[in-house]
């Protein structure tokens, strides 16, 4: 796909579903909702096509991608199960998991969309046109986020379409995703380990395993070698304002990302206020996040304020992607 080709918009439905088939099936570029964010889907054994997918996004190549699948038969044919993953697939797919595993010896996903590693990351979603669309082309779909590399995750086909129209073939508009953060992603090593928080709290996971889930190393993008999880790149969430977390009090020129019903100083001089949930729902805060976000950052604000989001349950998720999108601008 070329720079400044037409991307075409269908809304969801039977011929949306047929059109996104027959383009994965020609090395096109889809992208199309998920319960967790809007993904850029590729077909998985198509090495011409990941490579323009990456183009797409302007990603750099060494950040591995996730294959999409429509069930755990279909998992089995590209990664090696242990009980620990079987546990997991049957607790939580369809649904925003990702599990990092062994690839199986005649894994058909190509080379570069694992970006050379042995592992494989493989979910299988739960968004009935995501669903749709993987039975329909019948093979595994590489589907990172539908954005350009360093933005925030799209959760509606307008998003999608301010960041890559012109860059990838189709869009599928199937309005707003449900759960707003990108699934969680375990990998099933010797020790299970949380390499992202996500759309399934962290306590779902340890309750199924009777485990708890190790940490990845502080620096797992550090010179110590091969990433665990590359996307866990510091600043991967970023929007161009500076945001600045914990805020108690609003300084001039700000605008603020509120939670909650709690007070703050200053808010009158707030240059824009968005509450991601005036009762305090985590879920309903991680579904308005992205959103939020790119909203504000459009608003010109000097920095955007962001009230302290408690950490349990889908907070661990909302409070990683808040911390990402903070570093480097304080
Ligand atoms: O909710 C989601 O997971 C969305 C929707 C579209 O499914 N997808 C998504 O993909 O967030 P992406 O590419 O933005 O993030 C994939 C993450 C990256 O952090 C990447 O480094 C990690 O998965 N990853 C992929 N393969 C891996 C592997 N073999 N080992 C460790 N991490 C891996
Ligand atoms: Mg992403």
């Amino acid at each position: 796909m070329n720079v400044g080709q037409t991307t075409k918009i269908l809304p969801a439905g039977e011929a949306a579903v047929a059109a996104a088939a027959r383009c994965l099936a020609e090395g096109g570029l889809v992208a199309f909702p998920t319960e967790t964010v809007y993904g850029l889907g590729a077909d998985a054994t198509n090495a011409a096509a990941i490579a323009r997918l990456y183009e797409a996004k302007g990603r750099p190549s060494f950040n591995p991608l996730i294959a999409h699948v429509r069930d755990l038969r279909a998992a089995e044919r590209i990664a090696c199960f242990d009980q620990n993953a079987i546990a997991l697939a049957s607790a939580f797919w369809p649904g925003p998991l990702t599990l990092v595993l062994a690839k199986t010896n005649d894994c058909p996903v190509a080379d570069l969309a694992t970006a050379g590693l042995e592992t494989i990351a493989i979910r299988v979603p739960a968004h009935p046109l995501a669903r749709e669309i993987l039975r329909a082309f019948g093979g595994p779909v590489v589907a990172p986020s539908a954005n350009l590399s360093g933005h925030v995750s799209p959760t509606t086909a307008a998003h999608v379409q301010s960041d890559l129209a012109g860059r990838i073939d189709l869009i599928v508009d199937g309005g707003a995703v449900e759960v707003g953060v990108e699934s969680t992603i375990v990998g099933c090593f010797e020790v299970p380990m949380l390499l992202r928080p996500g759309g399934v709290p962290r306590g779902e996971i340890e309750r199924v395993l009777g485990r708890t889930l190790a940490q990845p190393p502080d620096d797992p993008n550090g010179d110590s070698g091969q990433p665990l999880a590359p996307g866990m790149l510091a600043s991967h969430y970023a929007p161009r304002t500076r945001v600045r977390l914990d805020a108690e009090r609003i300084e001039s020129g700000e605008a603020l990302l509120a939670f909650g019903s709690g007070a703050v100083q200053g808010i009158d001089a707030a240059t824009a206020v968005m509450n991601l949930s005036a009762r305090g729902d985590l879920a309903e805060a991680a579904a308005n996040l992205f959103g939020y976000l790119r909203a504000l950052d459009a608003g010109g604000a000097r920095a955007i304020a962001v009230m302290p989001v408690p950490h349990h349950g889908l907070g661990e998720a909302i409070n990683d992607r808040l911390r990402r999108a903070a570093v480097g601008r304080e």
